[in-house]
């Protein structure tokens, strides 16, 4: 197939690369720099190598390096940023530590007309820089393409070995014409195809499931997330009815959700569908129990025992595992040890009595806007490829105190309320998370002539792109005030509404 390496040395922008040359139609994964050798990636036959950027200094000894073979094997490269100085380093130019920083939106001079990687750029434009240390002399046969006012050698090229670098960022969208740039690079420069398509993700994937799978049943633990979801539909796709999703529902989800998650499978897949009801078991657990931690460890293990004794109820022995792993999930990343595979929430940790064919992850290399793209294409309802994140012990984190069944019922009336408000002004697809919070908290309120003693009951929505930071998002006072008015209307023991005007840090998202 064909494929580009993203060669990371620890940039923030390295999954943003890959998923930019991926939209370009062309498959890209990322390795970490300390991870393949030139011999490696010369035998893997990619089209093309792009270097990320990275923070450090190519000087400094303890910065990530890569051995100049790599410069030789005949393979395009673009390197970008700190990729570009170690270009320009690994091939004997120098670079030097500026005396001043060159950081956001800045002009972009050409100084040639005919560099196939610039091809449609203008003379002038605007690219997005972020950097101290600059490029001072371009190594033997390499020649200036570009410069902005304080940078010299803003872009470089050799040609002739197909050796090109930037030290503006073109994945980044304030780059006007990062996209154009990195599509040169792809089919001028590296004379790709563009056989990345979704749709014929989606067919080659149906035959090798069918080949992998065979007559053998597939099991799989629907969550009702987005992953979850795709895959089932995939595998349904392939293989039908002998695909088993076990859906766990603990009876802590939004509003009709369950309902919706089984009728959406039942009604759209062809696959047996095994829905748990187990809500009156989990709320006897979490009888009680107010620590966070604490009830998010009963949520957990107890879904964790629902699930595993279905599968040793069904047998699984001449059974495959799916699960909805998708790529960011297992990307190792060039900072090193410390950032490498985070434990994914959705992998349910099998237990050692418990014995499949294998493992079955039809998304392990797509990122979440494909993984989304494949869902549509598939015939997924829009609510649930597009739906909000939604946190494995679900509104467990969101009923602040104990947890019982009355108050789970006012948590999903008030927000459903808001849900429903938020739908209708628009503003359910540019906020990243909206829902409802039951702090636990009890405060006086007047109605008709009674006083009355009941909940308050908390809005919480965000704009974030990753959710390691969000801000609160600037909801119009007077969506806020018919939110406010219905739910104290429509919602029984809610009288009184606050919002939460908290950002990431110093809050979390959730609550709890
Ligand atoms: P926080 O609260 O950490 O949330 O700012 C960031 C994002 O993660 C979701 N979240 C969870 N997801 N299990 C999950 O699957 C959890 O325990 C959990 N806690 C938070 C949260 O909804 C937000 O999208």
């Amino acid at each position: 197939m064909e494929k580009i390496l993203v060669l990371d040395f620890g940039g923030q922008y390295n999954q943003l690369i890959a998923r930019r040359v991926r939209d370009l139609n062309v498959y890209a994964e990322i390795k970490p720099y300390n991870g393949i050798t030139p011999e490696e990636i010369a035998a893997a036959g990619y089209c093309g190598i792009i270097f990320t950027g990275g923070p450090n200094s190519v000087y400094d000894m303890s910065s990530p390096h890569y051995d100049p073979k790599v410069l030789e094997l005949g393979i395009p490269i673009l390197g970008i940023c700190y990729g570009a100085q170690l270009t320009a380093w690994m091939g004997g130019g120098s670079v030097i530590t500026a005396e001043t920083s060159e950081y956001g939106k800045i002009s972009l001079l050409l100084d040639v007309s005919d560099s196939c990687l610039l091809e449609g750029v203008p003379a002038e434009s605007v690219v997005w820089m972020s950097h101290t240390d600059r490029i001072a002399a371009v190594p033997q046969g390499f020649r200036v393409t570009a410069h902005t006012e304080v940078c010299p050698v803003a872009a470089m090229e050799n040609a002739e070995k197909k050796l090109y670098a930037v030290q503006f960022h073109p994945e980044v969208t304030h780059s006007e014409y990062g996209k154009q740039i990195l599509r040169n690079f792809l089919y001028n420069v590296c004379h790709c195809e563009g056989t990345w398509r979704m749709d014929s993700f989606i067919e080659d994937t149906v035959v090798s499931l069918r080949q992998q799978i065979g007559d053998k049943k597939v099991i799989l633990g629907l969550s009702g997330g987005v992953d979850s979801s795709v895959a089932a539909g995939l595998i349904s796709r392939a293989v039908g009815d002998q695909l088993t999703c076990v859906f766990v529902d603990q009876g802590l989800m939004r509003k009709d959700e369950g309902d919706f998650v089984e009728e959406t499978f039942t009604r759209l897949f062809d696959m047996k569908f095994v829905r748990l009801n187990c809500q009156e078991h989990f709320l006897r657990c979490l009888k009680g129990v107010t620590d966070p931690e604490e009830k998010r460890k009963i949520i957990g293990t107890e879904f964790y025992k629902a699930f595993w004794d279905e599968i040793r109820c069904q047998g699984s022995a001449d059974s495959f595992f799916a699960q909805g792993t998708i790529y960011p999930d297992r990307i190792e990343s060039g900072k090193g040890e410390a950032d490498k595979i985070k434990t994914h929430h959705n992998m349910v940790a099998q237990p050692e009595d418990v014995q499949f064919l294998g493992t079955i992850e039809p998304l392990k290399d797509l990122f979440k806007d494909e993984v989304r793209r494949v869902g549509e294409e598939l015939g997924i309802p829009k609510e649930l490829v597009w739906r909000q994140p939604f946190p494995g012990p679900g509104l467990g984190v969101r009923i602040i105190g104990e947890i019982t069944a009355e108050k789970v019922k006012i948590l999903q009336e008030a927000d459903w309320v808001l849900r429903d408000e938020m739908a209708k002004n628009g503003y359910e697809k540019n906020m990243a998370q909206f829902f409802c919070v039951l702090p636990g908290v009890s405060t006086v309120g007047v109605m008709g002539d009674h006083r009355t003693y009941d909940h308050l009951l908390a809005i919480r929505a965000v704009t974030t792109d990753d959710f390691m930071t969000a801000d609160w998002a600037r909801i119009p006072y007077d969506l806020l005030a018919k939110v406010s008015n219905r739910i104290t209307n429509e919602v029984r023991h809610i009288n009184r509404v606050v919002y939460d005007i908290t950002s990431k840090p110093p809050a979390t998202v959730e609550w709890e």
